[in-house]
This record gives structure tokens, sequence and C-alpha cells, in this order.
């Protein structure tokens, strides 16, 4: 989209002095999972210019974090302290979604309130209908039939996210004005800029956990022809390795296939990419394991292992480093390994310095990306660092996000033009 103030309601395009608005953030955020405690609050930070240029409504925020089923799937009890202490003003939280005691509370609001609803992915209706693309679906929610009559605008800032189709992110566009905040403005933009500008090559390092989402931007990039090389690391590297013959051993094999619900897909949809784009796929050429808590480098030819790996090796790090010095643009999502522990972060460490240091257009996305940028003290060195991994990467293969489809809707139902 070109110019998507013509077509998508921004926070300009309305006085919200007075009214209730319902915004949706993307606050999903690395928890300890012991603790529970917030290890790193980027995107919360993200929206609070949003939540202050509507600090004369009542401003419900809904949010997810995580999914049901991993370990930092909770309540967002400890979003809301955070929030209210960025804020220095309270943010009241309430542990429901639309139950009359939630209702209530939206009742009870005064101009400059701020309340954070229940973690939305606890109600079965958000993650239910994921994928599913007719916005009347998502409008015959609970979710929206209960909350709509309740809100006159509902803002849209959880560009994170906005690569889900989930009733709490396009649901509302019918029903009333859905419209762009500040975050999701600024990522429009921001990665529009990839498309016009005129460079080559253009280098995607693909990295992180979330390996479905990753074999998919793989194939859809190189299909689109929007890189001209995929770097791989963390467990999508792992899937590429296993897709070019490479054993890893039983340990990582059943790792992979607990923590990935299409383990054998993935690992097929790699092999199909291999075959079809052989040279613009690298995969590393040295891993780290983790034994015992130590790290131990080894080729690729001492493979299968009992022990983990951790991260990419210093092989991989160097040839990697040569493809983004070279490169015009690059665009990073997720780390190169378990970047949480030290002796793990090496690899994406190196690829972050190098990304930083390269006169490349650089782009990072990845969530949790941000939590390393900040370690190293490199954010002033990125041109760009989105708020989103998923979202972010498929923007960048041209599809328009289901979020923003409902917002141009939104925009035609309440005439924007
Ligand atoms: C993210 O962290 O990428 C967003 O919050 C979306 O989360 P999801 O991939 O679990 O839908």
């Amino acid at each position: 989209m070109e110019n998507y103030r013509d077509e998508i309601f921004t926070l300009d395009d309305f006085d919200f002095e007075g009214k209730t608005v319902l915004l949706r953030v993307d606050i999903n955020s690395p928890l300890d999972p012991k603790s529970g405690r917030i290890l790193d609050d980027h995107r919360i930070q993200s929206h609070i210019e949003t939540i202050r240029r509507l600090n004369d409504s009542k401003l419900i925020i809904i949010a997810h974090q995580s999914r049901p089923g991993k370990n930092d799937y909770t309540t967002l009890e400890p979003h809301a302290e955070r929030l209210s202490k960025i804020l220095r003003k309270e943010v009241k939280y309430v542990d429901g979604l639309f139950d009359t005691h939630v209702l209530e509370k939206i009742r009870d609001m005064k101009k400059g309130d701020i309340l954070l609803l229940e973690n939305a992915r606890f109600f079965a209706e958000e993650t239910y209908l994921k994928g599913e693309e007719d916005l009347n679906k998502h409008e015959n929610t609970h979710i929206v039939k209960k909350l709509s009559p309740e809100v006159d605008f509902h803002v849209h800032d959880a560009f994170a996210a906005a690569h889900r189709a989930q009733p709490t992110l396009v649901g509302f566009a019918n029903v009333v004005p859905s419209i762009a905040g500040k975050v999701m403005e600024r990522e429009l933009e921001n990665l529009n800029k990839v498309f016009t500008l005129d460079v080559s090559p253009k280098v995607a390092f693909l990295g992180g956990m979330k390996a479905d989402d990753s074999i998919e931007v793989a194939r859809h990039m190189l299909e689109k022809g929007v890189v001209d090389k995929i770097l791989t690391g963390g467990v999508i590297g792992n899937i590429f390795l296993m897709a070019s013959g490479y054993d890893l051993g039983d340990g990582n094999r059943k790792f992979l296939e607990s923590e990935l619900t299409n383990y054998k897909k993935i690992v097929d949809e790699a092999d199909n990419i291999l075959d079809r784009w052989p040279e613009k796929i690298d995969v590393p050429v040295d891993v780290v394991l983790n034994v015992k808590g130590e790290r131990n480098g080894i080729p690729l030819k001492d493979l299968p292992s009992e022990y983990p790996v951790f991260d990419i090796g210093l092989d991989t790090i160097t040839e990697y480093r040569k493809k983004i010095d070279k490169a015009s643009l690059v665009v990073l999502n997720g780390p190169a390994g378990a970047f949480e522990i030290e002796a793990f972060s090496i690899g994406t460490r190196e690829i972050f310095k190098a990304i930083a240091l390269s006169d490349a257009y650089s782009i990072i996305g990845g969530g949790h990306s941000t939590a390393v940028l900040d370690k190293l003290d490199l954010e002033g060195e990125i041109d760009h660092i989105s708020t989103g991994g998923g979202s972010c990467i498929n923007f960048l293969t041209g599809k328009e996000l289901e979020g923003v489809q409902a917002l141009r809707r939104s925009g035609e139902v309440f005439k924007k033009r």
C-alpha cells in the first residue's frame, strides 16, 4: 500500500476526548518462566506514544501473551504493573474479557482511566478462528459482540500480531471505526521503504523458534524475489540442516518434534525449498552443542550428537558476515541460537553486530530481537527496528497483513475517502 493514509484511519482523523476506545496492542513479552517477571519491555514501551495520544479517552487495552501450551502463556497482570510504572499513572487490570464484572468496570470508567483486560488468548474464540479471513465470522464472536456496544472506536496498534486474523485484531472493523495507532503507522511507513529502495543484493537472516512461520516466509520471499539470499540459524537453521540430509541426533530431532506440531511438513517444505533454490539458502556450516552448559563447536561432519544444538558455529558466523558485509539491504528475523544463555549468545551477537556495522539498509524484526540490540547497545545503528517478528517478515514478502486489510475495510465502511 503506497500511501496508507488515503485508505486507513489514523489517530489524526478523530477526536477521542471522553470517548471509549478499545486499543489492541501487542505487549507479548519475554518472561522469566519461573518468576513470571517481564524480562524485556520494549513492546510495552513501543505503545506508550499511542496510549498518551489517547489520554483524554476512556481507554480499554486488550492484548495477548504467548500461546496456549507455552511456558510464558500467562495473565497480563504484570503487564498492567509495568504499564503503570512507565506511564506513572494507574493502569487497572481486570481478570476477564467480556464477563459482567468486566462490562461493569468499563461502564464505570471516567475520562483518563486506563483498563487492561485479560490475555485475550485465554478465551477460545480468539485463537479458534486463527487464519479465518471472513470478517463476519470474527464479528460474530462473543468477544466482539459483547465489547463492541461498549466502545466508540477500535485502535489497532498491534503491528506485531497484524498477520493474525483473530477477533480482537480484525473483528471490530465493520462495527466501529478501526484506526491505525502510532506503532502501526510507523511500521507501515518504514517497512514500505524496502519495496521502494532499488538496491541489491538483499539478504535475509531467519532464525528464532517460530520455524513454521519462517519456512513460509522463506518460500514467499524466494518466490516473490524479495531477497537474493537467505541465511538460516536457530530452529529454522536446524530444520534446513535436517532437510539437507544431516542427522542432528535423536535428542535434537525429538526436541523439534515436540516444539513443532507440523514438524514433518516443515522439514518436507524445507527440502522442497532447497531443491528449488539451492543457491539462495545458506545453512550453518558448523554448530555449537550444549555440553552440560558448556559451548562445544563442531563441524557438520561430527554430527549426529547426543547433545543439543544451541548456536551457530564460528565458521558459519564468518561466512554469514561476508554476505552481510556485501549486502545493500539486510532483514533479520529472530536470533541465531539460545541467546538468553551467555555461553550460546555468540552467534546472535555477531550476526547483529555485523548488521549494525554494515552500510546496508537494515531492518530487524523478531519481537524478542530488541532485547539483544539493547544488550549490545546497537539500537541506534539499525535503520528500522520492527516490533514484529512474523508480521514484519510477512509484510516484507509483499503479503497484505490481515490486520491491515481489516483497517482498510474499516476505512471503506466508515468512509475514509
Ligand atoms: C509475536 O510475538 O510475534 C506476536 O505477538 C504474535 O504472536 P503469535 O505468533 O503467537 O501469534
